[in-house]
């Protein structure tokens, strides 16, 4: 699988997007022409700067040519203030997220350095968990209206979806993943208590499945996702792995990230897990953060380490964690830029882990 031609297709997307993509394609580049990995790299002209030009979003030819040729999507990010109903975001992100059925929202929360830890008396080694976020349905399938908008009687409202189908598919996927990783926590965070039908659907499918582990020495434990908030600040160290629905985890990961130096530091890779043939998506976990566009400042580490999840994912089982301790050696270093406590620029701080990987390969 690793000796054919895999096409990876690059969207920058908008404001820090572009700059942190371009040092991960730039990454990309050194595996393929270095290390000579079979790597075919094509730029996508999409985000906002397309869509204030000429409408363009996510056009339904490119959507399929991605899916049909590619193994993989590069995305920074998407979000402009220019575009306020962020519908380019919408049809793009969730384009791939839906269209591709990318059901599988794996975010590690690992710390990869004991000074990016904020939680008093903690170390690195307390955080690394692998939450797993259904990316399908939930509350952001955008079922629902508004109703007299505008006016002092109006309603609005989003429907939460939930099928079996999903549900199962994701909580099997976090299980899976346990089983592969000799990881033996799973724990599932719903809200069973207040949102009877749904989630009483997440807890009873979880309720089966766990069981079907239980043989393989992996426990499921329950939480209520509020509960699992607070226990994760108070002691990360009890989770491995986490599986939720598609709003909370959105939440918990940047609360995750948060313990990870920021979400500079957090990588992510869409995915669907039952068949990893199939195009996948990765991006970092953060947004766009206008207010860092064009300044050189953003972190561009969350953006490299996606390119570990994604080489991983593409059949290259090493690079991951070669990113991973080289990006771990330039925070150790203070070779990092200034919100995980380094001086250096964006540019700056992504070549110096390009050329220490460069070097080793
Ligand atoms: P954000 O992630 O852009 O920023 C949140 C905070 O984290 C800000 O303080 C920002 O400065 C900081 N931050 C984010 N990335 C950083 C980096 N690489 N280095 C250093 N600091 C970093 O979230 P937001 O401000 O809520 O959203 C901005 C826009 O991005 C919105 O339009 C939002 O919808 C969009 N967004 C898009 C994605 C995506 O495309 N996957 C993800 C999240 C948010
Ligand atoms: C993320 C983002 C997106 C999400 C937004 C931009 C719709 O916050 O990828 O974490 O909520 O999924
Ligand atoms: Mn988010």
């Amino acid at each position: 699988m690793a000796n054919e031609r895999k096409k990876i297709a690059i969207l920058g997307g908008d404001g820090i997007g572009p700059s942190v993509t371009s040092e991960a394609k730039q990454l990309l580049e050194i595996y393929r022409d270095k290390a000579g990995f079979p790597l075919d790299l094509w730029e996508l002209d999409l985000g906002a700067d397309r869509y204030l030009r000429d409408g363009t979003t996510f056009p339904k030819e490119i959507q399929a040519a991605v899916q049909k040729e590619c193994a993989a999507v590069l995305l920074g990010a998407l979000g402009d203030p220019r575009v306020p109903g962020l519908e380019h975001a919408r049809d793009i992100l969730f384009g791939m997220r839906f269209g591709y059925d990318l059901y599988a929202n794996v975010r590690p929360v690992k710390a990869l350095h004991d000074r990016l830890v904020p939680l008093k008396g903690r170390t690195a080694k307390d955080v690394d968990m692998v939450v797993f976020r259904e990316n399908t349905e939930g509350i952001y399938v955008g079922m629902g209206g508004q109703f007299k908008r505008g006016t002092p009687d109006e309603v609005a409202i989003n429907e939460d979806l939930n099928t079996r189908k999903g549900v199962e598919r994701i909580i099997r996927a976090a299980f899976e993943y346990a089983k592969a990783n000799g990881k033996t926590r799973v724990c599932m965070a719903d809200k069973s208590n207040a949102m009877r039908h749904a989630h009483e659907l997440w807890y009873r499918v979880f309720d089966e499945v766990k069981k079907e582990y239980a043989g393989a020495g992996i426990e499921g434990r329950h939480l209520y996702v509020d509960a699992l908030c607070l226990l994760m600040v108070q002691d990360p160290s009890q989770f491995q792995v986490l599986v939720m629905n598609n709003l909370f985890g959105d939440i918990v990961t940047d609360l995750g990230a948060a313990f990870q130096g920021g979400l500079g530091m957090a990588a992510s890779a869409n995915i669907h897990a039952s068949d990893p043939s199939r195009v996948a998506m990765f991006e970092p976990v953060h947004g766009s953060a206008p207010p860092l566009a064009g300044r050189d400042i953003a972190n561009p580490f969350a953006a490299l380490l996606t390119v570990g999840m994604m080489l991983k994912h593409l059949g290259f089982p090493n690079e991951e964690q070669r990113i991973e301790r080289v990006v771990a050696e330039a925070i150790e270093e203070k070779a990092c830029t200034v919100d995980v406590g380094g001086a250096l620029g964006t540019r700056a701080a992504a070549a110096w882990v390009r050329e220490r990987v460069a070097k080793e390969l």
